[in-house]
């Protein structure tokens, strides 16, 4: 395998992303970070969410791996200008939310949209930029979500049955305004994308393949088809300690399904 791929999330958001590359593509050298123990990020401070990624990012660059995947919005928002300045030698793939939608879907006229995100997404810099240049008009509207990130990461590690009446509540001020599409801003929606979906009667749309397809375009790979393959799952369940696990996930089942 030519190279290390580094994947890393706040927690198991990025598994979304994961999932969709290896659906792809299962020859490929990936380390996964969750960021447990100081999940969630968005509603941290930016200074707390950019010391996370560069520890991160450094631990991945020590055990030699070249290309980092930024499987979270909030992180890609905060950091990843300064995370390519810094790690000139690495490769960074960010993941957006993804507002170009805005110029690619056949819109009718009275037809309305929302981008769902982590508070810390939605008041970043870098987010209010990529909305003023893709959707000058102003045609979709934002949403951050107080917890959700929250309530996914939690339904993950213990389960809950309670999860669709927690998004129900979650999403409750947007239930009555009709979107059509609901643009899933942070890793950890996906996961629960059918959730959103039937709460608020829109389609859910992710930018899961397009990082994707960018990690294999960067690496010059065409998609081909995944047996099971071994992931490398890191994972912080306190600021004190450093997990380590081998899984072995299949594109198919099983797959940590919410
Ligand atoms: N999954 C992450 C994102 O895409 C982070 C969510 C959080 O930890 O708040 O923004």
């Amino acid at each position: 395998m030519a190279l290390k791929i580094g994947m890393f999330d706040s927690g198991i958001g990025g598994l979304s992303t994961l999932k969709n590359l290896l659906c792809q593509r299962s020859d490929l050298e990936i380390y996964y970070w969750a960021d447990d123990a100081y999940a969630p990020y968005g509603s941290k401070s930016e200074a707390e969410v950019r010391g996370r990624c560069h520890a991160i990012c450094q631990h991945f660059i020590h055990q030699g791996i070249g290309l980092i995947v930024i499987a979270c919005n909030t992180a890609t928002a905060l950091a990843i200008d300064e995370l390519r300045a810094h790690y000139p030698e690495i490769t960074f793939v960010g993941v957006e939310p993804y507002v170009n939608v805005v110029n690619h879907l056949p819109w009718q006229a009275q037809q309305r949209a929302v981008i769902l995100t982590t508070p810390l997404t939605g008041q970043s810099a870098r987010f209010s930029r990529l909305k003023r240049q893709l959707d000058p008009a102003g045609r979709l509207d934002q949403y951050s979500c107080p917890q959700l990130a929250k309530i996914v990461e939690h339904a993950f590690w213990q389960g809950d049955p309670q999860l669709a009446e927690k998004i129900q509540e979650e999403l409750a001020p947007l239930q009555d305004q009709h979107y059509t599409y609901a643009i899933l801003g942070c890793t950890h929606y996906p996961l629960v994308g059918r959730y959103i979906a039937a709460t608020l009667n829109t389609e859910v749309i992710s930018t899961c393949s397009a990082v994707s397809k960018r990690v294999l375009d960067l690496l010059d790979l065409a998609p081909c088809n995944p047996p099971d393959t071994p992931i490398s799952f890191w994972f912080t369940r306190s600021s004190q300690d450093t997990g380590y696990a081998v899984k072995t996930l299949s594109a198919q089942a099983p797959w940590p399904a919410l």
